[in-house]
């Protein structure tokens, strides 16, 4: 049977990684992580240094912390070795992976990116938000396009080698007004 849906226990939670060391790092070498982030020493390492002009974010249901989220702007180096230097200056680039591999599946990651992409999109929005994975990552895939992410383009990553590249509009959608009740 299919594991109930998570997404209404979600939230963002305040998260200095140097803090959260030995939950990040049990994370990194958990195989479903691993396969897709690869080295998780280095991972760590990377997590450690502060993220560029971005953030992080634990993500937790119910108060558990279950999984990270960080965003960070690529250096123009980074986008055009990766052969998205016509991205604007300013992209925002978001990493996540959902640690507790019981949470998997059930909503989590697509909500954390939906409430993530909400709070950045406030005052000043940035001049665009991207998430790259594998091709063949179809759970990263279904997430992400669940969370509003469109496909945007394939490139070749030097580390990785096919990813796909989705951007998500930073124009915020007015506010209908409600129906008055009749
Ligand atoms: C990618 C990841 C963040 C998704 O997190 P999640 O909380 O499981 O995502 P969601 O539940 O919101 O969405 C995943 C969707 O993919 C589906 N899915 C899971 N495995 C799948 C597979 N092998 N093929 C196709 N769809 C799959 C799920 O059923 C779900 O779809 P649904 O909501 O329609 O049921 C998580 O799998 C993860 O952390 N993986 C390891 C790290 C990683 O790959 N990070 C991203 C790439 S860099």
């Amino acid at each position: 049977m299919r594991e109930p849906r998570l997404t209404r226990a979600v939230a963002l939670a305040p998260c200095a990684a140097r803090r959260e060391r030995a939950l990040l790092q049990r994370w990194l070498a958990a195989p479903h992580v691993r396969r897709w982030w690869g080295d998780p020493a280095r991972n760590l390492d990377d997590l450690l240094s502060p993220p560029v002009g971005g953030g992080e974010a634990l993500i937790e249901v119910a108060a558990r912390p279950v999984g990270y989220v960080r965003w960070q702007i690529p250096s123009r180096d980074e986008l055009v070795e990766a052969g998205l230097g016509d991205l604007p200056e300013g992209t925002l680039d978001i990493d996540i992976a959902i640690g507790e591999p019981a949470y998997l599946g059930r909503g989590v990651a697509s909500k954390a990116l939906r409430l993530l992409v909400r709070r950045l999109c406030a005052t000043p929005a940035p001049p665009a938000i991207m998430i790259c994975t594998a091709v063949d990552n179809l759970a990263a895939l279904r997430a992400y396009e669940a969370a509003g992410f469109v496909r945007d383009r394939l490139f070749e990553d030097p580390q990785f080698g096919a990813m796909w590249c989705l951007l998500i509009s930073t124009v915020a959608t007015p506010r209908l007004p409600r129906p008055r009740p009749r």
